[in-house]
């Protein structure tokens, strides 16, 4: 089925009803603990008339809940995993404690079909975090298993009916508009861009228009749980702020001043928006802007008294030290239309038809997943200066666990002088980037590629903190 971008375009306009996103606010029970299951579920992705998918989603909905908490707030969560395979929930861009940041095989065992397990933390920074599921993420988290992790400031910047999350996901629907799961696992999709969806949702919503009130102030959580599309967004062309990336505020509101804005998979960007007049989010990378989202402004009721000017909270993080940091280099191989390379795989060159039975197709330094050794060790309080050569013919999405860091320099491009903090970046090809932080986050952390089907296919590294 070939989903047209004319079509999409002309449902948008012609129905422009006030509707709010569903809420997804997740309630504690009695006990204090938020209770998360993942199992399978029904879930229409398509058009009103489309048949229903079937999908693996937290608590019946893709997106799953939104889990709210208060910054350095400890939050508790029984997760129950009633799938048919082993699961596990990654906190992504949580700087958590290591035993709790969800990715089987490195921080804990997966938890296994009618097991449980009890996440506990504290949400260190306030901001705009989501979960995932993190074993075979590429399967998993493609057929739904992902959600909201918002934690809030302790003096809230903006008002609940004012702070709008939108999770964004692009899904493949095959026959009459249904989860292609046929298609999961293409090794030619893992050498290649990832998988790619032909569907866009928001809040598990197609084209969901919500309604806003005239003059008021919106925050808007952009959050990217695609497995490997990067959206292309221009928040001056809705006359749209930036308050923060990847779940980090910047100190004051900012202007973009180059367009679009990239947000890869894993991203977020919260925006703010002055309500003014009826809004379209676009993903403007194709010849026609496609439709993500619509907002209709209506006046109120009720005239209120505008609120006082925004005062963001930024998050502390520490300032690295880069006279003093240690400077590993990680160089980007493989892929398609990368030309041939040597890949060690579980301690071992592959040769001939072992890419294809292996099913791994890119390297970090030669490397595909995860070795025996970590790709480097560093001191708790260390600097770290990783310096990211991509010698491959594709784009890709960068996360770093348990720590956020700065970008220093990128090959090519100029970089944010005001440093804003991230959790991922993306590179482009034979781009090089330096990004920079402090290992403060003792454990194994990984680094790897979020465009999920090339972590599978060995775009996967860890380091230590000790
Ligand atoms: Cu969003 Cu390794 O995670
Ligand atoms: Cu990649």
């Amino acid at each position: 089925m070939k989903l047209s971008r004319r079509r999409l375009l002309a449902g948008f306009s012609s129905g422009l009803v006030a509707s709010q996103l569903p809420s997804l606010s997740l309630a504690k029970s009695q006990d204090g603990f938020f209770d998360l299951i993942a199992a399978p579920s029904k879930q229409r992705l398509y058009l009103p008339d489309a048949p229903m998918s079937d999908l693996w989603t937290y608590n019946g909905s893709a997106p799953g809940p939104e889990i709210r908490a208060k910054k350095g707030e400890r939050v508790q969560v029984r997760f129950t995993n009633k799938l048919e395979e082993p699961t596990s929930v990654h906190w992504h861009g949580v700087r958590i404690d290591n035993a709790m940041d969800g990715v089987s095989g490195l921080t804990q065992k997966p938890v296994e079909p009618g097991g449980s397990f009890v996440y506990d933390f504290v949400a260190p920074d306030a901001g705009t975090f989501w979960y995932h599921a993190h074993n075979k993420s590429w399967n998993q988290v493609a057929r739904g298993l992902y959600g909201p992790l918002i934690v809030d400031e302790n003096e809230p910047v903006f008002e609940r009916s004012n702070d709008l999350t939108l999770v964004l996901d692009d899904w493949r629907l095959a026959g009459e508009g249904v989860l292609d799961v046929a298609s999961l696992g293409s090794m030619m999709e893992w050498a290649h861009g990832g998988r790619l969806g032909n569907w866009l949702t928001v809040n598990g919503q197609s084209r969901p228009v919500t309604g806003l009130v005239r003059g008021q102030t919106y925050r808007l959580r952009l959050i990217n749980a695609a497995n490997a599309r990067v959206f292309e967004i221009d928040p001056n062309r809705f006359g749209a702020t930036l308050l923060g990336f990847d779940g980090q505020s910047f100190a004051e509101p900012a202007r973009l001043d180059y367009a679009p804005l990239m947000l890869g998979p894993a991203q977020r960007v919260d925006l703010m928006v002055v309500a003014e007049s009826d809004f379209i989010i676009e993903e403007v990378s194709g010849d026609t802007p496609y439709p993500i989202a619509g907002f209709s402004v209506s006046d109120a009721e009720t005239t209120e008294a505008p609120g006082s000017a925004i005062k963001l909270h930024p998050n502390v993080l520490p300032e690295p030290d880069l006279a003093k940091a240690r400077r590993p280099r990680l160089e980007m191989t493989g892929g398609a239309m990368g030309g041939m390379i040597d890949i060690i795989y579980k301690g071992r060159k592959l040769q001939g038809d072992d890419f294809r039975t292996a099913r791994q197709a890119w390297a970090f330094n030669g490397v595909a997943n995860l070795a025996e050794e970590p790709f480097f060790a560093a001191r708790q309080g260390e600097t770290i200066v990783i310096e990211t050569v991509n010698r491959t013919a594709w784009v890709h999405a960068m996360h770093v666990h348990g720590h956020h860091f700065q970008i220093l320099n990128r090959s090519g491009s100029v970089v944010d002088e005001a440093k804003p903090w991230r959790d991922t970046f993306l590179i482009g090809q034979d781009q090089t980037t330096e990004i920079a932080f402090v290992a403060d986050n003792p454990g194994k952390w990984l680094f790897h590629c979020h465009m999920l089907e090339h972590a599978a296919a060995g775009m996967n590294t860890w380091f230590e903190v000790v």
